[in-house]
C-alpha cells in the first residue's frame, strides 16, 4: 500500500514537471520584453554579432564591459539601456561627449563605427540581448530619425 502511494506521488511529480515545461508560452502583448524578439530583429543577430566581434570588440571588450573610465561598458549599462535609438546613432556617427556610465566618466571620443543604418541596428540589437543585458531590441523603424552624418575623416577601410 505504502509503494502504490508513493508510485502515485512520483507519478504527479512527473506530471507536474511536464505540464510546467513549454506551458510558459505567453500571448503576444506587443510589448518589447527580452524573449518576444520578432523574426526580422532575430535574423539580424549573427550580423550584430559578427560586426561586435570584429569592430566593438577592442574597445568595449569581449565581456561588453569595456575599460573604467576610458571605454564605457555596454553591459548592463544604463546610459545604453535608456535610450536605445541614441545607441544606434552613436554607433553610426560616432560620439565626443562627456557622458556618466553606471557611475563612471568617459570622455574619450568614439569615430562612426558602421556605414550603414542596418548594420548600427544589427549591432546594438546583439548588444541589447548579450553580456546579461535583457534590454529587448530596437526597430529600424524607431531609428529612422537618426542621420546618417557626413564622415569628416577618410572612411574606415572595409
Ligand atoms: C576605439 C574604441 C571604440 C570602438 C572600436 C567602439 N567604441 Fe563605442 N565607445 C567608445 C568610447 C570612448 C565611448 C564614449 C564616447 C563619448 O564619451 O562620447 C563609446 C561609447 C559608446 C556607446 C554609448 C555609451 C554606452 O555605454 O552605451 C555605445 C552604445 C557604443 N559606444 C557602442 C559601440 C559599438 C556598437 C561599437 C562597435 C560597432 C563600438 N562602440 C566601438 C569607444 C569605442
Amino acid at each position: 500500500m505504502k509503494r502504490i502511494a508513493i508510485l502515485l506521488v512520483s507519478v504527479f511529480a512527473v506530471g507536474m514537471i511536464f505540464s510546467s515545461c513549454g506551458g510558459g508560452s505567453q500571448p503576444a502583448t506587443g510589448e518589447k520584453t527580452a524573449g518576444t524578439i520578432p523574426a526580422d530583429i532575430q535574423a539580424m543577430m549573427p550580423r550584430g554579432e559578427q560586426i561586435y566581434k570584429t569592430k566593438c570588440v577592442v574597445c568595449h571588450q569581449a565581456t561588453g564591459l569595456g575599460v573604467e573610465n576610458v571605454f564605457p561598458p555596454l553591459a548592463n549599462a544604463d546610459y545604453l539601456l535608456a535610450d536605445k535609438v541614441r545607441a544606434v546613432a552613436q554607433t553610426l556617427n560616432g560620439s565626443k561627449i562627456e557622458m556618466t556610465v553606471n557611475g563612471k566618466k568617459y570622455t574619450q571620443e568614439m569615430t562612426p563605427q558602421v556605414d550603414t543604418k542596418e548594420d548600427a541596428v544589427a549591432v546594438i540589437n546583439y548588444v541589447l540581448n548579450n553580456f546579461g543585458n535583457k534590454g529587448g531590441y530596437v526597430t529600424l523603424d524607431e531609428a529612422k530619425s537618426v542621420e546618417i552624418k557626413p564622415r569628416t575623416a577618410a572612411p574606415p577601410a572595409k
